[in-house]
């Protein structure tokens, strides 16, 4: 990791429970403070105090990062910092017909998988150029490897995420900037993912790790230098498979597989 970093602050988004907060404790183990983001009234500073705990500076912040002057009036308040870290993993998804979903939810889903995470990148980015060395961190999901019907805007979301990290990174190739991008597949994270991991029988136990493990394993490769990060050795088999199978197999097989979960009831 190099000594560059201890000492200088990470900001986390959705750091109040499930990779978000296994991300913060990793960095605060790491000597690196961190500026924790989520929705107001939820944990997040608990979290903080956690990482306190460890011996680093951490500050808690409240902020609804699917409304665009949010996000304006915490990067103004985080910019002051010596920022060498940003993790854009605050995203919600979900399992429904795309008909069944309220228009304000796929709106919020947009928001704050798509244009939260550019938005803080454009923020942010002035004050960690500057810097030796400096990492953006976005969190897609392993779903961003196929399209998957019922999942609809989730899937698409993440491939976006996906393109703008390796574009952004070829972009700023010279400026100590490495921009990352992690495709978790599943993790026990709260109690309505748990429901749906365990509806899909088997198939939702492939590649299943808990998120520290996640955590662990993605920062371990971005501190090396990596740009694509596939966590643990299942997943990457899994993504080789998607990556080979044709389009017409997997999409019907995936989305009848996430159909389950409809016809379960533990969709959210
Ligand atoms: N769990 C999985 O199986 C899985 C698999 C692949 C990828 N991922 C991705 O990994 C990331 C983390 O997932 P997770 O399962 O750990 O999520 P989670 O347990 O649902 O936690 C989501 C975090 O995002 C925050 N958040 C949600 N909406 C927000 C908003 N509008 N403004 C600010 N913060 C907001 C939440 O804050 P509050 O606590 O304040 O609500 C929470 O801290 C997501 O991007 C997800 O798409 C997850």
């Amino acid at each position: 990791m190099g000594d560059t970093l201890k000492g200088s602050y990470a900001v986390v988004t959705g750091a109040s429970r499930g990779l978000g907060r296994s991300m913060a404790l990793n960095l605060a183990s790491r000597g690196i403070n961190t500026l924790l983001i989520s929705l107001p009234d939820e944990d997040v500073e608990a979290v903080s105090e956690s990482c306190r705990q460890k011996g680093t500076i951490s500050l808690s912040f409240e902020a609804d990062l699917t409304v665009k002057s949010e996000i304006e009036r915490v990067a103004t308040a985080i910019t002051e910092y010596d920022i060498s870290i940003l993790i854009n993993n605050a995203g919600i998804g979900g399992t429904r017909s795309f008909l069944a979903i309220d228009p304000g939810y796929l709106d919020n889903m947009i928001d704050i998988n798509v244009r939260a995470p550019v938005l803080l990148s454009r923020h942010l980015l002035p004050g960690m150029i500057g810097r030796k060395k400096a990492y953006i961190l976005n969190v897609a999901s392993m779903a961003s490897f196929s399209p998957i019907g019922y999942k609809t805007v989730y899937p698409a979301s993440k491939k976006f995420l996906q393109y703008f990290s390796v574009s952004l990174n070829e972009e700023l190739r010279r400026k100590g900037v490495k921009v990352c991008v992690v495709h978790p597949m599943s993790m026990r994270t709260n109690s309505t993912v748990t429901r749906r991991i365990d509806s899909q029988g088997l198939l939702g136990q492939i590649g299943l790790l808990s998120p520290d493990r996640v955590a662990e394993l993605t920062l371990r490769r971005m501190f090396r230098g990596k740009t694509f990060i596939v966590p643990g050795l299942w997943n990457g088999f899994n993504r080789l498979v998607l990556y080979l199978v044709p389009r017409w197999i997997k999409v019907p097989l995936l989305s009848r597989a996430f159909r389950r979960e409809i016809d379960m009831g533990v969709n959210r």
